[in-house]
């Protein structure tokens, strides 16, 4: 079996050079998220943002949540694979960040199919399968505070459709799951959540070192 490439700084350079497809939009927010304290951290890489693009695509997603605005790079991505009637649900704990992106959203086209959520984002879950019922997306983006991960894996499991597709950010979370010796809620909610997939019937899954590690998740039945 041929082993995992070593992706050095020069070949990632390569990698953007060759695939990435980057606007104007989307690069002018990068650079705006960029410059706030732990901005740059904080937002999905401009290849992962295209990939979130192909998969919306892929699975002729109509309806998506996200959890975990921010300032809405990845929200752009995906809104934007959207068609005009589709809608996206973000959930952030705060609007403060997500006010940095409208204005992105709305120059591209697509603040009308974004429909975001301020609180906690288990708060709006549950009160979403409440008031909306199960089986309401085709896409779900996971990306918001890590030691609750488990928690927003189920949820994304009653909220999406049987064949849906859930992807879920920094899965190898800066390489720390791997390290016995750290053991921070955070860490230890994506290693739960690693645990739980890897042995979960409801679904099938790829997990792929790209970025800071993305896990798909299709759900079966
Ligand atoms: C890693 S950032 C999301 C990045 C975003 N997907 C992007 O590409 O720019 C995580 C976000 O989760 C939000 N967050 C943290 N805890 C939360 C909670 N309990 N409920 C909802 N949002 C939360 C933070 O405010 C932050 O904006």
């Amino acid at each position: 079996m041929a082993d995992q490439i070593t992706v050095t700084a020069k070949l990632t350079d390569y990698i953007r050079q060759v695939s990435l497809r980057e606007d104007d939009i989307l690069h002018e927010l990068r650079k705006e998220t960029a410059d706030l304290p732990g901005g740059a951290v904080m937002q999905v890489l401009a290849e992962e943002g295209q990939l979130l693009a192909l998969l919306a695509g892929l699975t002729s997603a109509r309806s998506i949540l996200e959890i975990g605005t921010f300032t809405g790079y990845s929200t752009l991505c995906l809104a934007r694979a959207l068609p005009a009637d589709g809608r996206l649900v973000t959930c952030d704990i705060t609007d403060r960040w997500p006010a940095i992106g409208a204005p992105y959203w709305q120059r591209a086209g697509v603040r009308d199919r974004i429909d975001l959520r301020v609180g906690d984002a288990c708060a709006t879950l549950e009160q979403m399968l409440a008031t909306e019922g199960a089986e309401i997306f085709d896409l779900v983006f996971i990306d918001a505070d890590k030691a609750n991960y488990p928690r927003y894996l189920e949820f994304s499991l009653a909220l999406i459709r049987s064949g849906g597709l859930i992807v879920v950010d920094n899965t190898l979370f800066f390489g720390r799951v791997a390290d016995p010796d750290v053991q921070d809620p955070d860490t230890e909610g994506v290693r739960e959540l690693n645990a739980r997939l890897r042995s979960d019937e409801r679904v099938e899954i790829s997990m792929l070192s790209m970025a800071d590690g993305i896990t798909l998740v299709r759900r079966l039945f």
